[in-house]
């Protein structure tokens, strides 16, 4: 089945609200422990790139599994970060080793020129074009970084998309269900994803698939030089805009220069993980 692209951000209050307030736990539990398994001897301490936060739920599962560990949280979605800002200020202590930065990938404002680990969970299948996200490793990783990637996986067919959607969301609202739907849609089969990470020279990385609609991309950079083909700044679809990073306050709060840039730019779909 072809893969249907859907929109790449989510900025719309209704969706992010939805987003946000959807249940996750089944796919969200899992990604810390996998992260645990799969990297057994990681260090006690890591600065954290997690690419298309969103709402900061899988972070903030990543952040309570790993005391150690501090994160910078890009989304390009004011809605969706706001969310995440919601779910800090109850968590006053686990705020303090966060950095929510609001930008578009690729151009988002990454504070740091390498990470210890980087994370993005379903934000893969949103790119129309996944070299960002894999550009993206390349650029921010040094030799040794860590990479835990989650995403769905494509069905074979339509209907297996559908039945999948019904089972995983049919207790969700109407809006979700569609878009998980959208999603299943958008998302790439294991063979298309080891295609990409060969093109993009990120051989130390292994597919594999997880559950019956999710698959991980696992495994630690080894070589840091980009290959030719990927070598120049790629130029973006989206509109240009300024970006403010947000550092969260105690209070749970963003500073007033920290206030999202509110675009106007505008996308219609929810994507349950
Ligand atoms: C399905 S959500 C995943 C959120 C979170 N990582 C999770 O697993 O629940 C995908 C997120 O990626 C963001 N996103 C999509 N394309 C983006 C881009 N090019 N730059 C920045 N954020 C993007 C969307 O706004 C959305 O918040």
């Amino acid at each position: 089945m072809k893969r249907v692209v859907e929109p790449e951000l989510m900025t719309e209050a209704e969706q992010a609200q939805a987003y946000a307030g959807a249940d996750f736990e089944s796919a969200h539990s899992l990604y810390p422990r996998l992260f645990a398994e799969k990297f057994p001897r990681r260090g006690r301490q890591a600065t954290v790139l997690d690419l298309g936060c969103g709402p900061c739920d899988v972070t903030i599962r990543f952040a309570k599994a790993n005391p150690g560990y501090r994160f910078h949280a890009v989304d390009g979605s004011a809605a969706m970060l706001r969310y995440g800002r919601r779910a800090l200020a109850k968590q006053p202590t686990l705020a303090r080793r966060f950095k929510l930065i609001e930008g578009f990938i690729p151009g988002a404002p990454v504070p740091r020129r390498s990470y210890d680990l980087i994370l993005s969970s379903s934000f893969l299948h949103h790119l129309h074009d996944p070299q960002v996200l894999w550009q993206t490793v390349r650029r921010y990783a040094r030799s040794g970084t860590m990479v835990f990637v989650p995403d769905l996986r494509r069905p074979s067919s339509l209907a297996q998309a559908r039945a999948l959607a019904e089972k995983y969301s049919g207790s969700e609202p109407e809006v979700l269900r569609r878009d998980f739907l959208n999603s299943l849609l958008a998302a790439f089969t294991p063979a298309e994803v080891r295609r990409q990470l060969r093109q993009a020279g990120l051989n130390g990385l292994t597919v594999e698939s997880i559950s019956d609609r999710h698959l991980l991309v696992f495994g630690t950079v080894t070589n840091t030089v980009q290959p030719a083909a990927l070598r120049d700044p790629r130029p973006t679809r989206e509109p240009r805009r300024a970006f403010r990073s947000a550092r969260i306050a105690r209070s749970g709060r963003a500073p007033a220069t920290a206030v999202p840039s509110g675009s106007s730019r505008r996308k219609r779909s929810i994507q349950p993980s």
